[in-house]
């Protein structure tokens, strides 16, 4: 089988934490080049590649001479959610013009920071005729595969499909600046991290068997609030922690979200998400997913794994994130996931998408399903500013920007109500 060149634009936390590691339960494929704005984090990423044994990539700071590359055949996009649409006129721009032979091209979720950027990212990857794969890993966590087989083959082939899929993740808040910036990255933590729990909850509620549009969205109800981050004391954290470049006495967005989304199926039942999220949980990083049936239920929960540490008091020593991703803690009985980048679908998520474009296929998680997800999230923030239960889609959709990626919004309109 031909070997897959694979190319990296954006060589900062993601990929140098999870992706490039992945890439070591990838076979048929090597990282041929790398890209950044930054030099010396390309530099540095390459030589982490070449230590894992991933590759031996060139670097580069411009992604067009990296997509005239004729090592790079794919490309992953893993720039911030701001740079998203340049980074992707870029490539699609050489493909267009016979100057880059690529054969796909993936994107980091979210797939953009509104609806209209994410119908453009749409067009381009449309015009340059590319296979294109959406990086959302929790639909390849090996633990969310396998529970979905188990309970559609044994439960719902008895009992009836599956009516409610509950799924949250949530953290302390993320590494980066322009993260909690809401203009850069297109809103809060909704927009940072429910974008993973719709699309889990999408695919635990299609049957393996059905075809991947067959859940219809039919209506969606959302809050979202702030409920640590714009206090007094932790306005003065974040300004410290991100050297002054956030404010949120001024320019707040939301550290808590959550959303129901009603489905129709092909044979018109209804079955619900019920989402949520949080840059408030203080423990670490926790995916928790839920599927229930008439006769049957499935549980995840990442912070319940099968080992635990303890360090009582008298042990000291450095911060770090050796136990679990954004860990808040050092003493106690603490959860210790071995391996994060599988738990959480990043190898499988990689390996399925170079094996689909070796085999010329769409993988199964699109540039369209990223487009639905944005819909479905930009649907959450109109529902949260009106207060409102919305049927899908609402009118305005396409030209909506969620009044926090304006600046606009204030933490006290969570206790707006419709009925004063
Ligand atoms: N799947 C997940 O769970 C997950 C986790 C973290 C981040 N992400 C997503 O991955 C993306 C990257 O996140 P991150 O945490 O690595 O961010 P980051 O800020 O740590 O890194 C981004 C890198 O992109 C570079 N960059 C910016 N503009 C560029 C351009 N035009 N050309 C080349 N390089 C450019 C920056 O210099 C930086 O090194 C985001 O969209 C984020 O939402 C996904």
């Amino acid at each position: 089988m031909k070997r897959l060149g694979v190319g990296f634009v954006g060589t900062g936390w993601v990929v140098n934490t999870y992706h490039i590691k992945a890439f070591q339960g990838v076979r048929h494929a090597d990282i041929k080049a790398v890209c950044d704005l930054k030099e010396e984090r390309a530099k540095s990423t390459a030589a982490r590649c070449k230590e894992l044994g991933v590759g031996n990539p060139k670097t580069y700071t411009d992604v067009s001479e990296m997509a005239r590359d004729p090592e790079v055949d794919a490309i992953w996009i893993t720039v911030p959610n701001f740079a998203r649409t340049a980074v992707a006129k870029a490539i699609t721009e050489e493909v267009i013009q016979g100057k880059a032979e690529l054969v796909g091209i993936v994107c980091e979720k979210p797939l953009a920071r509104n609806v209209k950027e994410a119908r453009q990212m749409l067009e381009m990857v449309k015009k340059a005729d590319l296979l294109n794969g959406y990086l959302e890993n929790q639909v390849f966590m090996p633990s969310l595969v396998k529970g979905k087989e188990i309970l559609w083959k044994r439960g719902a082939s008895t009992a009836g499909r599956p009516y409610l899929a509950r799924c949250s993740e949530e953290h302390g808040g993320p590494h980066e600046a322009w993260f909690w910036d809401a203009s850069r990255q297109g809103g809060g933590a909704l927009n940072d991290m429910l974008c993973h729990s719709i699309e889990a909850a999408r695919f635990l509620l299609t049957a393996p068997e059905e075809e991947k549009q067959a859940l219809t969205p039919r209506a969606v109800s959302a809050e979202i609030a702030s409920l640590k981050w714009s206090t007094p004391r932790y306005v003065g954290k974040l300004k410290e922690q991100t050297r002054g470049q956030i404010d949120y006495s001024k320019k707040p967005a939301e550290d808590m979200g959550r959303a129901s989304i009603i489905y129709e199926t092909k044979s018109k039942s209804l079955v619900m998400s019920a989402l949520s999220t949080s840059w408030s949980f203080v423990p670490g990083e926790r995916i928790y997913l839920e599927l229930v049936g008439p006769e049957y239920y499935m549980q995840i929960d990442t912070l319940n794994p099968e080992m635990k540490v303890f360090f009582s008091r008298e042990v000291k020593g450095e911060k770090g994130e050796h136990l679990v991703e954004k860990q808040a803690a050092e003493q106690g009985f603490m959860p210790v996931l071995p391996n994060e980048i599988s738990v959480y679908g990043y190898m499988d998520e990689h390996r399925h998408m170079v094996e689909s474009f070796l085999k010329g296929r769409m993988p199964i998680e699109t540039w369209k399903d990223g487009a639905l997800v944005v819909e479905l999230l930009m649907s959450c923030y109109m529902s949260a500013e009106k207060n409102k239960k919305l049927s899908f889609p609402p009118t305005g959709l396409e030209d909506f920007v969620p009044k926090v990626a304006k600046g606009t919004w204030k933490p006290e309109d969570v206790i707006k109500t419709n009925f004063e």
